[in-house]
């Protein structure tokens, strides 16, 4: 078993940092010492190992998790343009050693089926390790009978949806019954929170007036229902005692509907992503003719003007908000996008982002919006603990999985399609920006991915990941 030694740099948990060397055997870590410790009876440890990554300068921090993914998602009437092979090595270049993908089930399909399907598009194809949460997108006695055996798959989440009628939709009916074996089980109800059947009248309605370029999708899809959608899960959940986690929060409103019943004792936590930190309804959104498709997704991106983006990082702060993840959905903009040249409500809803969530969350730290540790935090270990990872993944200890990123603060990463774009797409949401900050050397269970600006991992490295419950349960 090859080792490895990561010598001189500061090595940065969600609780603290410190300077240590990390040994590596194998597929673990074996060790954290201080810098120059003789360890197993060895002088010269770094002649010792087969391999010494000088991280002098760097900090050294646990690989990315990003719990929400689609790669090759079918979605819009096209699917995802990210297949698993090509989606989880961009993951690898930008920091992120594990994703949580969703598998899916549909009305009139067998939860077990959509499984073993996502099973089979991920299976020896992913450059990194890899986990299911389950979509019900059909709720019926069948499916909440069989989403009982799902934890015993290593599947310990579910995601139900509010938004998207005729699609992936449940009422309120449907969603208490699917809650009921969230609380019976301990699984994670993680909830897409948009009162669907309300946006798509505002749609219609627009598009009745003429009003049909991409700004209007954000101009349909009005916070209100977004607010009111996390209150009725959140009662919902309150109701049946289950855990509730809602998804892709963009409204300064829904932040608040979930501090509140945090702050009642609810076990309801919160994720934002990148986008909504960032991005804007004005400028994005708004961008000339067409254009605005490139970021037409779901939540969508809100008003500069009234301040949702600095409240969402506050709430990043503060622990009202407990993660970010990509919600990686990427369409190109030749084909697929285009699609809804006509009218915005044919545009296929997602942004491609995972190879960008580690670079743009560390813009916190550059910006003194959050801590070194916070950072680790938001974009590792809460999410290891949120979804049944943490040991293995989320934190660089002591038999944990050794996947580990160097992160070189004195770097820079100018994010354009030329050189730092890996991902399968013929546009960037990110294009343009300027990060302090670089991925400098990744690697996954021991093995390295990314080093010298060279990916030399491999496809089928990433193992399907077994997950527990969720870590924040009593
Ligand atoms: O626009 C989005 N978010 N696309 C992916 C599907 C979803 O709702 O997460
Ligand atoms: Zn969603
Ligand atoms: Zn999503």
């Amino acid at each position: 078993m090859a080792t490895t030694l990561i010598t001189g740099g500061t090595v940065i948990s969600s609780t603290g940092r410190a300077q240590a060397d990390v040994l590596i055997d194998g597929e673990q870590v074996a060790a954290l010492l201080a810098p120059g410790t003789t360890a197993f009876g060895v002088d010269n440890l770094q002649a010792a190992v087969d391999k010494v990554i000088d991280a002098t300068g760097k900090y050294v921090i646990p690989g990315g998790i990003d719990p929400h993914t689609h790669m090759q998602m079918p979605f819009g009437g096209t699917e995802a343009c990210d297949t698993f092979e090509t989606g989880t090595r961009a993951a690898a270049w930008g920091g992120t050693t594990t994703i949580i993908d969703f598998a899916i089930q549909r009305y009139g399909e067998k939860v077990m089926d959509g499984l073993a399907q996502w099973h089979e598009w991920a299976d020896g194809n992913c450059a990194i390790d890899y986990g299911f949460h389950q979509i019900i997108g059909g709720i019926d006695d069948d499916s909440l009978a069989v989403m009982k055996e799902l934890p015993d798959e290593g599947v310990t989440s579910f995601k139900l949806f509010m938004a998207y009628p005729g699609v992936f939709y449940s009422d309120d009916a449907q969603i208490l019954k699917a809650m009921q074996v969230g609380a019976e089980t301990g699984m994670m109800t993680m909830m897409h929170a948009e009162n669907g059947p309300v946006i798509d009248v505002l749609a219609q309605q627009l598009a009745d007036e003429g009003k049909l370029a991409p700004y209007y999708h954000g101009i349909a899809r009005v916070w209100q229902m977004e607010e009111e959608a996390t209150h009725r899960a959140i009662m919902l959940a309150d109701v049946t005692k289950a855990p509730l986690y809602v998804v892709h929060v963009s409204a300064k409103q829904a932040v608040a509907q979930i501090a509140a019943a945090r702050s009642r004792g609810q076990n309801v936590f919160g994720e934002t992503c990148p986008q909504y930190l960032y991005l804007s309804l004005e400028e994005q959104l708004g961008a000339p003719g067409f254009e605005g498709a490139k970021w037409v997704c779901s939540t969508p991106l809100r008003a500069r003007a009234e301040d949702h983006q600095n409240q969402l990082w506050r709430g990043l702060r503060t622990n009202e908000l407990s993660l970010v993840s990509t919600d990686h959905c990427p369409f190109c903009f030749k084909g697929q996008k285009e699609m809804g040249k006509d009218d915005f409500r044919a545009i296929p809803n997602g942004i491609g982002s995972v190879e960008h969530r580690v670079d743009l969350l560390y813009q916190g730290v550059v910006e003194g919006r959050i801590t070194l540790e916070r950072w680790v935090e938001l974009v590792s270990t809460t999410a290891a603990r949120m979804f049944g990872l943490y040991g293995k993944k989320g934190v660089i200890a002591p038999g944990a999985d050794a996947d580990i990123v160097v992160y070189d603060p004195n770097g820079h990463t100018s994010i354009g399609l030329e050189k730092t774009h890996h991902m399968n797409m013929d546009h960037s949401a990110w294009e343009g920006f300027e990060i302090d900050g670089h991925v400098d050397t990744v690697l996954s269970r021991g093995a390295v991915l990314i080093e010298n600006d060279q990916y030399v991992g491999a496809k089928g490295h990433g193992q399907f990941l077994k997950r527990g419950l969720s870590s924040y349960l009593m």
